[in-house]
């Protein structure tokens, strides 16, 4: 399939609840099944495209990850310290870990039984986890990871380069260099400790709060302090030229770049300030204390991704891929998904984004790209599902997800006016900080910002077969 991502691709209520909503707090607390032995936590959280994504029975608070990394032997080494609470008791739980070798794991200090199976690590903790207790869960491993194959056929997880690694998770790979509760129903803070060889940089996620160099190794400390997604985690390593600054809204910006696309990068790049500036006005206010990109040389990848704090590019990225990873930080990192079915939610938002930018500076007006778009005829790939309900895991990336998506936004605004338009989004971005939403909520909201019945438009946009048979 093409990659969209590319951006090639796009031509050129109330029932939301302040904290988490009904729907997610039902999926968190889902119980796995009650068997004779007691209870087990379930295997996945439920979703329809990645059954084994997350686990039941627990939520994790915080990831402390100490790595070390050798880019030339590719060998990692790695201790995870998980500090996560029961939501029911549990007699045995799994972590989503899909590779490298265990050499130990504790449940609070004590050993713990373990067996693995594809990328369910099963733990049987030495006694049982009572319903609200807090457990800390520590695996120490080693080995050489690799990437997994998504069911599109692109690569995600840990993935070595000639220098480093590009490591990204979306939709599944964070499980292949941490052990996980691997879906964004589950959201936690992180701690990076990352040892790599002197010269080399690892970039992760939020504020770098130290680094040292002894024997010949650099040790870099990150913290990620805002709730983050498993698969918005990075630990990126490479030959880098790093700029460090503060943004006048005193956003700390940590930006590596890999010199052979520094030339490339560096007009983009400067322009994150302003880009983040604009899309605050737009969505409300800068959900992170960081910020930053990371551009890498990997060309087996072919995308981006909206790393939480800190996008990584596979490539020098050009302004609107930028705008774009930006506005995934308002839509998708900080307001997650529940399930990768409303994919949209993420995609449809950040290239509406690109399209508003354009417009805003001397671009193509939305309407222009949406005409445009329109246009194609019934048989481009444009049409071949609907954007709400791409059918499976292989389509969460289609051209439909991103461009379609932002069509159905663009439609709202146009039956809504761009008054409540606007509002509906600085609204979704602020009642779901920090959490999820659903495309149910939107839909809610979007009714309720407007006074309008939308519910036909949404089908047309999000749910209907085909192209549309009017604009
Ligand atoms: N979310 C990324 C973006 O649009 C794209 C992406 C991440 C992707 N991982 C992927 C696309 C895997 C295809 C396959 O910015
Ligand atoms: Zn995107």
């Amino acid at each position: 399939m093409t990659h969209p991502r590319r951006r090639t691709a796009v031509l050129g209520r109330g029932a939301v609840v302040a904290t988490v909503p009904v729907a997610v707090a039902a999926l968190l607390t889902a119980a796995g099944p009650a068997t004779a032995a007691g209870q087990a936590g379930a295997s996945g959280v439920g979703d329809p495209y990645f059954p084994l994504a997350g686990n039941g029975g627990y939520h994790v608070a915080h990831y402390g990850l100490t790595l070390g990394y050798d880019p030339t032997s590719r060998h990692l080494t790695g201790k995870a310290v998980l500090t996560a609470r029961a939501t029911q008791r549990l007699t045995r739980f799994d972590l989503d870990f899909k590779g490298l070798k265990i050499t130990a794991l504790t449940v609070d200090s004590a050993r713990a039984a373990y067996r693995r199976s594809g990328q369910e690590l099963v733990v049987t903790p030495h006694r049982a986890l009572h319903k609200g207790q807090t457990f800390r869960v520590t695996v120490t491993y080693r080995g050489k990871p690799g990437p997994v194959t998504d069911p599109d056929g692109s690569l995600d997880g840990w993935i070595p380069t000639d220098d480093g690694a590009f490591v990204a998770g979306e939709p599944q790979g964070a499980m292949t260099w941490f052990p996980a509760n691997n879906h964004p129903l589950d959201k936690s803070s992180y701690d990076f400790t990352i040892t790599v060889p002197k010269g080399r940089t690892a970039v992760a996620n939020g504020v770098l709060l130290g680094q040292r160099t002894r024997g010949g190794r650099t040790t870099f400390r990150w913290r990620q302090k805002e709730p983050m997604a498993a698969y918005l985690a990075t630990a990126t390593v490479g030959k880098f030229e790093v700029k460090q600054y503060t943004t006048r809204g005193g956003i700390k910006v940590y930006d590596a770049v890999d010199p052979r696309e520094a030339s490339a990068a560096a007009p983009v790049l400067k322009k994150l300030p302003s880009v983040l500036e604009w899309e605050s006005k737009l969505f409300g206010p800068y959900p992170y204390r960081a910020a930053g990109s990371i551009v890498d040389r990997a060309p087996n990848v072919g995308y981006a991704l909206e790393t939480q704090t800190r996008p990584v590019y596979d490539s020098a990225p050009d302004l609107s891929t930028l705008v774009h990873e930006s506005a995934h930080q308002w839509f998708g990192d900080s307001v997650s998904l529940t399930s990768w079915k409303d994919i949209w939610l993420n995609e449809g938002f950040a290239t509406y984004a690109e399209w508003l930018y354009a417009e805003q500076h001397g671009g193509d007006s939305a309407q222009k790209t949406f005409k445009a778009l329109y246009a194609r005829p019934a048989t481009d790939g444009l049409w071949e599902f609907p954007p709400g309900n791409p059918g499976s895991g292989a389509n969460i990336f289609g051209t439909p997800v991103y461009a379609r998506g932002a069509m159905a936004l663009h439609a709202l605004r146009t039956a809504v006016g761009d008054r409540a338009f606007f509002r509906v989004l600085r609204a979704w971005a602020d009642r779901n900080r920090y959490g999820h939403g659903t495309t149910a909520q939107f839909e809610r909201l979007a009714e309720r910002e407007s006074g309008k019945n939308l519910g036909p438009l949404f089908h047309k946009w999000l749910y209907a077969q085909g192209k549309p048979s009017t604009p």
